[in-house]
C-alpha cells in the first residue's frame, strides 16, 4: 500500500497556545473552519468539530478513560486515534494526525481532496 502523503497545516505555535477546556478539548481554526483538538495522556489528536451522526458539537463532549471522544448529544463514542465508532452505531469520525514539532503543532491532511475535502 502506498504511504499516505500529508500536507501539514500549523494549528498553533505551541501546544500551550491551544485553549484546552476542562474536558481536554480545544477548538482550532483552519482557514475559518473549526476542528477539535483532543488531549489524552501525552497524545494529541485532531478530529471533526461536529459529530458524524447528527452534528453534535464534539467540543462540548468529553474524552473517556480509553481516549474516545463521547458526543454530548447521543453519547456515541469514537476513537480519536482512528475515527472508529467504538460504541457500534456504524459511523466514522474524520480525524487527522497531529505532530508537535519545535516550530509548532501541525495537523496533517491527505493531499487527495486537499484540505477542503474534509469539510464536505
Ligand atoms: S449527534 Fe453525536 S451521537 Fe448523535
Amino acid at each position: 500500500m502506498a504511504e499516505k502523503k500529508y500536507t501539514w497545516y500549523k494549528i498553533a505555535g505551541h501546544i500551550n497556545e491551544l485553549d484546552f477546556a476542562d474536558n481536554n478539548i480545544a477548538v482550532a481554526e483552519l482557514k475559518g473552519k473549526k476542528i477539535c483538538i483532543g488531549r489524552h495522556q501525552e497524545a494529541v489528536f485532531a478530529f471533526a468539530y461536529k459529530c458524524p451522526h447528527a452534528g453534535g458539537i464534539l467540543a462540548d463532549g468529553h474524552i473517556d478513560a480509553l481516549g474516545n471522544i463521547v458526543c454530548p448529544l447521543h453519547r456515541y463514542k469514537f476513537s480519536m486515534q482512528n475515527g472508529r465508532n467504538v460504541s457500534g452505531e456504524g459511523y466514522y469520525l474524520k480525524h487527522w494526525p497531529v505532530e508537535q514539532r519545535e516550530d509548532g503543532v501541525f495537523a496533517g491532511f491527505e493531499e487527495e481532496g486537499g484540505l477542503w475535502g474534509i469539510f464536505r
